[in-house]
């Protein structure tokens, strides 16, 4: 079997969330879940596929022999953190500034540095806790890399670059989400080209807000988002989405069901005050996977067109946008065909099952939309990200990215404008590199999904639910908590939210301790113990594998 996706995600309450990526050999866990990788899927083996020279991992290349006394004090995403944080605080007085204060940083570890840690300590750890592939980008792109990099002409992309946005990639942004968004778009007003799609997000919202203001947010939620509210001096609120199981769940016999999380319009409108200055999106959603319907995205619009403010805006980040596994019913590009509100005689490029939220009506005046090439070119090393909106919230942007950073590598953004049109060429027997993408996530999510049911876990049905991105949300049953040792629930545990490894906290750590397999906990995605009241009201919330 080839799974090549694996990242498993647990909530400390009742879901799981399961990522598709896997570097190494899942050793003890089940059956099922050992049979998940393959020799062949690692970056070894692809290296190989391509004739560019393509340098050897970290751990090859570095000679360093000191590696390991290197202390990385910077917080830890993604699970591969070098070391700890400090734990000895500097007998200084540092005096933080306003940015420090408003994280409000302690020295506790966080769910990324505590599973960093423990992936850290076991080489042979099957890590399904990172978001990123573990294969290397499409040929078309490294090549289109490598032309960039041996390019010497007068127009080497090796200095800086327009603080916007590198000229052919801004063109090349403005004419395709054109085409999404059935509107023609200035490329030098209306994008803005940035260090990921983190930085889009960052320098949007210290654009957008004034100290006190409020931005919603869909819970579960990514848990970047929060901080980055905070340090902008604003206030997180979270409206939740409701799990919707499929069947009832039986106490009697312990039966849980699969099921979706919907947003529910009156959550959102009751969150709405005169204070709300942005409403965060993310569909394809992390990390439940889910897909916003059109129904739902409707409801987003018609809740800022007749319950916010006018200053109320949109951000939507769109980073899983090509990787849409299961298509709601409705073909999004239909949809966006009949919004097309100038005259443009182009298509819209496919973009199948994603709906952009900028193409409701009236939305695009009030939407910056955020995406990155990291996910859908398998390149989340590469860090080049936008922002695509109206000038008057684009301005702003492109006031305040220099003083931020003078420009997103040039070398990365002329590759990447070089390699947009080849990902609509025919790609490995399938229509388009996109074409290829969505088949091999769909498949990896079957081979996942069919081993964590085998395994016991409750995940959605994907013949009835529309899913994306990276991760599988699932439920941890009882037939899964039996397995977890009864003294790891509820230990106190200083990285855990409210200082106890609750169920999926306990779960994960025992995943990766004594069965070899990483996964991250989910309480982190939801706000203050809501995630605990579904794991104790036995509906799941929690666990992303
Ligand atoms: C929902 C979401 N938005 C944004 C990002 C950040 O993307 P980038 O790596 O381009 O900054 C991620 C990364 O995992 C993500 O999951």
């Amino acid at each position: 079997m080839k799974l090549i996706y694996a990242n498993l995600l647990l909530s400390t309450t009742t879901t799981l969330r399961i990522v598709l990526q896997h570097p190494c050999g899942v050793n003890s866990f089940s059956p099922s879940l050992s049979s998940l990788t393959h020799p062949n899927n690692n970056i070894a083996y692809q290296r190989q596929h391509f004739s560019t020279s393509i340098p050897s991992s970290k751990s090859n290349n570095n000679n360093n022999s000191n590696e390991q006394d290197f202390t990385d004090h910077a917080p830890c995403f993604d699970s591969i953190c070098d070391s700890d944080p400090p734990t000895n605080p500097s007998p200084i007085n540092t005096s933080p500034g306003t940015a420090t204060l408003r994280l409000g940083l302690d020295s506790n570890p966080t769910v990324w540095s505590e599973f960093g840690r423990i992936a850290s300590t076991q080489p042979n750890l099957a890590n399904l806790g990172q978001g990123f592939p573990d294969w290397l980008p499409p040929k078309f792109a490294v090549d289109a890399l490598v032309e960039g990099v041996t390019d010497v002409s007068r127009n080497s992309p090796h200095q800086y670059t327009r603080t916007a946005g590198h000229g052919s990639l801004v063109r090349e942004l403005a004419e395709r989400y054109g085409r999404h968004l059935g509107r023609e778009l200035d490329c030098m007003a209306e994008v803005a080209v940035t260090v990921g799609a983190s930085q889009a997000l960052f320098v949007s919202l210290q654009t957008l807000i004034q100290p006190g203001d409020e931005v919603i947010l869909f819970e579960p939620f990514f848990d970047l988002y929060v901080n980055q509210i905070k340090l902008a001096g604003g206030i997180p609120v979270y409206v939740p989405l409701t799990f919707q199981p499929y069947s009832p769940d039986n106490d009697t016999n312990g039966f849980l069901s699969g099921g979706e999380w919907i947003l529910e319009s009156h959550e959102l409108e009751q969150k709405i005050t005169s204070n709300t200055r942005a409403i965060i999106l993310n569909s394809p959603h992390n990390p439940t996977g889910k897909i916003f319907s059109m129904e739902e995205m409707e409801c987003i619009a018609h809740a800022v067109r007749t319950v916010a403010e006018p200053r109320c805006v949109v951000l939507s980040d769109e980073v899983y946008k090509y990787i849409v596994h299961s298509t709601p019913d409705q073909p999004a590009e239909e949809f966006q065909t009949t919004l097309s509100n100038s005259d443009t005689t182009q298509h819209p490029i496919p973009c199948r099952g994603h709906i952009h939220f900028a193409s409701l009506p009236s939305m695009y005046d009030r939407t910056i939309t955020i995406s990155s090439a990291g996910k859908t070119f398998s390149a989340t090393g590469w860090q080049v990200g936008w922002a695509v909106g109206p000038s008057h919230l684009l301005q702003p942007m492109h006031q305040l990215l220099p003083y931020v950073q003078f420009c997103a590598s040039t070398v990365l953004q002329e590759a990447l404008a070089r390699a947009l049109p080849r990902a609509d060429e025919p790609y490995e027997g399938h229509a388009s590199y996109y074409a290829y993408l969505k088949h091999m996530y769909t498949r990896k999510r079957d081979t996942l999904g069919a081993a964590l049911t085998e395994a016991g876990f409750a995940i959605p049905d994907w013949d009835r639910t529309a899913g994306g991105g990276f991760f599988i949300f699932c439920r941890i049953t009882p037939q899964i908590r039996a397995l977890v040792p009864a003294e790891r629930i509820d230990a106190p545990n200083a990285a855990a939210p409210g200082g106890v490894a609750r169920l999926d906290w306990a779960l994960c750590q025992w995943l990766a301790e004594e069965k070899g397999v990483l996964c991250i906990p989910a309480t982190p995605f939801f706000f203050g113990g809501a995630g605990e009241e579904w794991g104790c009201g036995g509906i799941c919330a929690g666990g992303v594998l």
